[in-house]
């Protein structure tokens, strides 16, 4: 069965009648139509295709994948490679601790928001044993993600690798330039997508949504919790604020955080870097270029000092 519908299938159709036309003619200027001469051609034009649906096939195979980058890439992943360590301990359980209370967060939170909806209902009065417990638990995640931000703020202030990252997590006039370079190669008018360094402008923006948005939601959250230290309209505003943005939060996290982290082609079905801070080295040539350059530049530097170190007390024993 052939699919008429696929361009490369008719394109190999059509090559396929081309030749099999030629060898054809070929064989009639040679042989005389007689009946049993005709028969013979009818056959041997059979066979031809048949050889030659068959060597195309195999042409097409072969140049798909040869040059299908995906299918390389996927082949490489396989293999064993050197590994670079991206993130350290202290972040990977700051991240932790930050996605177990948000998910602890949306799911006591949501319900408050919708208490119409069946499913509120469900994980309010089924799932968690009432109003009472909800709130509660509700509390429980706000603490967990007050702890994180403290914990980050010391992070990015003390730890080195914190005050670095904080720095590269700084928004320049590159990442405007990176995100219109991506779209021009999402429209398919350039040719590669642009080279990131540590931090593409997609993760810079995954960054600072989250710290915008742990602003507002302690902010307003605390407001709303210990409402008898506020005025009534602080705590209307509060309660705006938190309500809002915290459905904001959800869907940036559903959609937009989900996309890049599980559902993008390049990752699916998950990135493992939350848990074990690695990449390997294909992944830092194909996600963070630029990076990786600069590793490599400074290795090959320390190897040719080390290597004129060893030159300098050879020469000075001698
Ligand atoms: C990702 C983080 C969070 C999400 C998605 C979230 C979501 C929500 C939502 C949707 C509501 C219902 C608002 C309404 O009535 O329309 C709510 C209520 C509330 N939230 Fe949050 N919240 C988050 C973090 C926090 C934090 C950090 C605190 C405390 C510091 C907090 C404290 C409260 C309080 C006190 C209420 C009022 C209901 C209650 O007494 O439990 N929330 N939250």
């Amino acid at each position: 069965m052939t699919d008429s519908s696929n361009p490369a299938e008719s394109k190999r159709e059509s090559l396929i009648s081309e030749l099999a036309e030629d060898i054809v003619q070929d064989a009639a200027t040679i042989a005389e139509p007689d009946e049993d001469r005709l028969e013979q051609v009818d056959e041997m034009t059979a066979e031809a295709r048949r050889r030659l649906s068959f060597e195309v096939s195999v042409l097409l195979n072969e140049a798909v994948t040869k040059l299908s980058p995906g299918r390389a890439y996927e082949e490489r992943k396989e293999t064993p490679q050197r590994t670079f360590q991206r993130f350290g301990v202290n972040f990977r359980l700051q991240h932790a601790l930050m996605f177990v209370s948000v998910i602890i967060l949306i799911i006591t939170g949501m319900p408050l928001k919708f208490p119409e909806l069946a499913i509120s209902k469900f994980i309010i009065i089924d799932l968690l044993g009432g109003l009472q417990n909800s709130t509660l638990i509700h509390r429980v995640g706000a603490v967990g993600l007050i702890i994180v931000g403290v914990w980050h703020l010391f992070y990015i202030t003390f730890s080195r690798d914190g005050r670095r990252d904080f720095f590269l997590m700084m928004p320049r006039p590159k990442d405007i330039k990176n995100f219109f370079q991506t779209l021009l190669y999402f429209f398919g008018r350039r040719p590669s997508p642009p080279k990131f360094g540590r931090f593409s402008f997609i993760e810079k923006f995954d960054y600072w949504a989250v710290y915008w948005g742990m602003v507002i939601m302690i902010g307003s959250g605390l407001i709303m919790w210990f409402k008898e230290w506020f005025p009534k309209y602080l705590f209307d505003i509060g309660r705006e604020a938190h309500s809002d943005e915290g459905l904001l939060a959800t869907l940036a996290i559903v959609i937009w955080h989900f996309y890049n982290v599980h559902f993008n082609p390049d990752v699916f079905p998950m990135s493992w870097v939350w848990w074990h801070g690695k990449l390997t080295e294909d992944e830092m040539k194909h996600h963070h270029p630029l990076e990786y350059a600069e590793i490599m530049e400074s290795q090959s530097a320390r190897i040719v000092e080390e290597k004129l170190k060893v030159a300098d007390t050879e020469e000075a024993t001698e």
